[in-house]
């Protein structure tokens, strides 16, 4: 695990009343207390990020193979600890220390390529509640129709506060941890965007914490997806910059109902690009190359620097079996312009630590 990301343990974002992310958090605890009655739902936003591979994973039941546990996504801090890769590593523990209907906001890490929609760090807000059997016998409806049914309720309520009359939509989808499983997505701006997963916790979660003859639902939602939507923000790393000319736009209590008649991030004079293709041979073998540990070498040389790195050209040479693969490296400050030098010296780090730690040999 690299300086670059560890560095970005305790910035807490979320945690900022007048940070777009804190807003949005607010705002959707301002949702729950509104909708259930205020208080009724307990928020956390302050858990360390480091965890167990327990709490990350085998408390959501994810299972042993699953693509999730490999190093080639998830920062491991050493065998049997992790950056939570999301928030769901809480569900477990909490309910175990008691809580019922909770909000838990934090960061969390994902090793993934970059793009201006992907940081290595990000926030997600989970939520958790838990029903008691006399909930469904006094209504004598299924316990997992009434969770499904006011869990699908609240986020529809929850994206129409945020997003204001937009079409909707659920789609199946498969969590570890919950049965059934579904992600919704609102039509935005020409098309579908997913924002959150949910559906009703397995059974197993709560035996373990000793709430075997209860039924919860749970849902997981990026906060930057959202503000980057409900804002207009063009670029995930504006949320990390100090830049005055980002922050000043945002102020706590700000966002409007439905986002109707409310300021949108009013985008300054972006500096320009600095594009830098490098060329490689791909090791002997070849699986043992991926594009997110290519994106870690360029994030521990450049940190926030770099915008974009997107594989231009790829080929087989048909005499020697291998294969060349041409990426396209796109540095851009957010605050100020780059220098030659500057970026000459990061490109030489990328391509030396390639070659060091990638095993790929330049062309
Ligand atoms: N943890 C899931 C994710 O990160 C989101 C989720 C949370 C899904 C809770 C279902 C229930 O994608």
């Amino acid at each position: 695990m690299t300086d670059h990301i560890v560095e970005k343990i305790g910035y807490n974002l979320h945690k900022r009343p007048d940070h777009p992310l804190g807003i949005i958090k607010s705002v959707i605890e301002e949702y729950f207390d509104a909708t259930y009655g205020k208080d009724t739902f307990t928020s956390f936003d302050d858990m360390y990020p480091i965890v167990s591979t327990y709490a990350n994973f085998d408390s959501v039941l994810v299972p042993p193979d699953h693509v999730s546990r490999s190093a080639n996504d998830t920062y491991y801090v050493d065998e049997s600890n992790v950056l939570r890769c999301h928030t769901s590593a809480h569900q477990l523990e909490m309910l175990k220390e008691g809580a019922r209907k909770f909000l838990v906001t934090g960061d969390v890490y994902r090793r993934d390529s970059i793009d201006a929609t992907h940081f290595p760090v990000f926030h997600q807000m989970e939520g958790v509640r838990v029903f008691e059997s006399s909930e469904w016998e006094e209504k004598g409806v299924d316990a997992v129709d009434l969770a499904r049914d006011e869990l699908k309720a609240t986020l529809e309520g929850l994206a129409t506060h945020l997003f204001g009359e937009v079409e909707m939509r659920w789609v199946d989808a498969y969590f570890p941890f919950t049965e059934p499983s579904m992600e919704l997505e609102i039509f935005f701006k020409g098309e579908w965007l997913e924002v959150l997963g949910c559906g009703v916790m397995e059974m197993k979660i709560l035996e373990e914490a000793g709430l075997g003859d209860k039924r919860a639902w749970a849902f997981g939602l990026g906060l930057e997806r959202l503000a980057m939507v409900l804002f207009d923000v063009p670029d995930i790393r504006l949320f990390w910059s100090d830049d005055r000319r980002f922050t000043k736009q945002f102020k706590a209590g700000m966002f409007r109902a439905g986002g109707v008649d409310m300021a949108k991030f009013k985008p300054y004079s972006k500096y320009p690009p600095c594009l830098k293709d490098v060329s490689f041979w791909l090791p002997e073998e070849a699986e043992k190359f991926t594009e997110n540990n290519l994106c870690e070498v360029v994030r521990d040389a450049a940190g926030a620097l770099v915008e974009e790195v997107k594989l231009i050209d790829e080929f087989e040479n048909k005499k020697t079996g291998r294969t060349s693969n041409c990426f396209r490296i796109v540095y851009r400050s957010m605050e100020r312009s780059l220098t030659d030098e500057e970026i000459n010296e990061i490109q030489e780090k990328v391509r030396e630590n390639m070659v060091a730690q990638l095993g790929v040999e330049l062309r």
